[in-house]
């Protein structure tokens, strides 16, 4: 199932004058209007409720994006049971029916979302801080994830696929929904991964409860509104908002859930699979994709001018706000000085600002809290490190953080994934490369690594021994497109399968086989 490329969500090409101008006219609208998101089943009475929450936004101290009024812990015993009912409900219907029921659903999803793009822009901007191209592309991905996802449907979900067997005997495999499915989404894709997994688990025909991460809320209750306005009907999908720790705890232990996709910190994937494991009953399905210590390794042979350009993309694009970021970047000691020369002077020219400008390269990170851990390890680096280079037009006001490079030792200092701007770069000897793979390896993480070299022994040598999900040669190492490039990585980078790409729905369906005596 190899998406087209006409199938593809059309994006914009923000490098195109009216098409920008178009995208900025749209805008207009959603400047300062304030959006809503409220958990849909609230059974008890007893159940006090705090009172809605303001959701701020990352750039803009007074601009007031929404309100969100978080679930309560008592609820999650009928939001379960509302999901449990629709999914047996919906599981009894003829397969082929409910099989086209999804596919329309996906379908005209993905046609709802692209008509809404300015709106969904403009909220990734607002609420999530994202640019407007991060905010584009956020768009264009969860599109490709609904449209992809649903041509999965045909295979063995609406007509069972037919297995050999002795004369007199047929067999069948069949595959349909596990049952209720608990989503676990995080910040930095609060509408891609969001809908990528709801969109999985729905191609799969589970029952859905989505929990967003509390600081994109507003984001995923619009995608949910969006979902229904496609046919989904409410039973079936429920967007919970709320604390990932209280709410998450409930969830996981509670044995109606039949499966978890999670995606965000290695720690809390451990913490989620410990409780799944200790829970009664059945045995839950988890499916979780964590972050990465991502390296891209540069030898003699590399076109300095791509390394930096590829490197400045990789590392603080999104604000280094994405699992695949490139975190330390290796350079073979012949080439450093010349590459380190380049990404000053490239350094200097990022833009960073209010992501809402065309012009800007670099927006806020997500939250306080997220700057004063990202400043501690700076600290850290101050005294253990050498600073190479560093931005320093930053405004004052907002959560942004100057994109940093520091020169470090090895990728051994590095004792956790830091989820901002900031590169670690170490310099190697050529005859060190398998010394270099192994410190990689070492970190047990494995997400992403690109490789620039014009030695295609080199670059078949590290594709071939780091284990990392994602291996880019030449390039970037951000920016997985949905079908070309699945996702996902080993270790405590994730448990696989990889989001767009051919195993994934098929992780979120049971398989059953009817053999029949005939
Ligand atoms: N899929 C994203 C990327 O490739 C990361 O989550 O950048």
């Amino acid at each position: 199932n190899i998406l087209a490329p006409r199938q593809y969500s059309a994006g914009l090409n923000l490098n195109n004058r009216d098409e920008t101008d178009s995208l900025l006219a749209g805008l207009e609208r959603w400047k300062s209007h304030q959006w809503q998101a409220r958990p849909q089943v609230r059974i008890s009475s007893l159940t006090t409720y705090q009172p809605d929450i303001v959701v701020g936004c990352p750039f803009s101290a007074h601009d007031k994006v929404g309100l969100v009024q978080w679930a309560h812990p008592d609820d999650v015993y009928a939001i379960i049971d509302t999901a449990q009912r629709a999914f047996t409900h919906w599981n009894n219907e003829p397969r082929p029916a409910f099989a086209a029921q999804r596919k329309t659903w996906l379908l005209t999803l993905a046609d709802l979302l692209e008509t809404h793009r300015h709106e969904l822009v403009m909220l990734c901007v607002r609420e999530a801080g994202k640019t407007l191209q991060d905010a584009v592309d956020e768009i264009r991905e969860a599109v490709d994830f609904c449209r992809y996802y649903s041509g999965f449907i045909d295979e063995g979900f609406a007509e069972p696929i037919a297995l050999p067997g002795p004369t007199g005997e047929l067999n069948q495999l069949h595959y349909e929904g596990r049952g209720v499915w608990f989503c676990i989404s995080p910040w930095n894709f609060p509408l891609a991964i969001f809908i990528g997994q709801i969109s999985a688990a729905l191609a799969a025909g589970n029952a859905v409860i989505a929990k967003p991460a509390e600081a994109t809320s507003l984001i995923a209750a619009r995608a949910v509104e969006l979902a229904y306005a496609a046919g989904v009907p409410q039973e079936l999908l429920q967007c919970v908002p709320g604390s990932g720790p209280i709410l998450g705890d409930v969830f996981c232990n509670d044995a109606r859930i039949a499966g978890v996709a999670f995606t965000g910190s290695h720690k809390t994937a451990h913490k989620i699979a410990m409780d799944l494991a200790h829970r009664r009953g059945p045995i839950a399905t988890f499916i979780a994709e964590t972050g990465g210590q991502n390296a891209m390794i540069v030898d003699s042979t590399a076109l300095p001018e791509q390394v930096v350009k590829d490197v400045l993309r990789s590392a603080f694009g999104s604000a280094g706000q994405r699992c695949s970021a490139l975190r330390a970047l290796y350079l073979q000691s012949d080439i450093a000085d010349e590459v380190i020369r380049l990404l000053r002077g490239a350094m200097n020219e990022l833009v960073v600002g209010n992501p809402g400008d065309v012009s800007t390269d670099v927006g806020p990170l997500i939250s306080m809290q997220a700057k004063n851990s990202l400043l501690a390890h700076i600290r850290h680096l101050k005294s253990h490190g050498k600073v190479l280079a560093q931005v320093d037009n930053v405004p004052e006001e907002g959560f942004f953080l100057a994109p940093v490079a520091y020169e470090i030792a090895s990728i051994s200092e590095l004792d956790d994934e830091h989820f901002g701007p900031i590169l670690h770069v170490i310099r190697y000897q050529n005859t060190d490369l398998p010394k270099v793979i192994e410190d990689i390896n070492n970190t047990g993480f494995g997400l992403t690594l690109s490789v620039h070299s014009r030695n295609p022994e080199v670059s078949g040598f590290i594709a071939r021994t780091a284990r990392v999900g994602n291996v880019y040669i030449n390039r970037d190492q951000i920016g997985a497109v949905v079908g070309v490039q699945p996702f996902g990585g080993l270790g405590r980078s994730g448990t696989g399968p990889k989001a767009g790409g051919p195993d994934y729905v098929k992780r979120f369906a049971c398989e059953r086989t009817v053999s029949v005596n005939t």
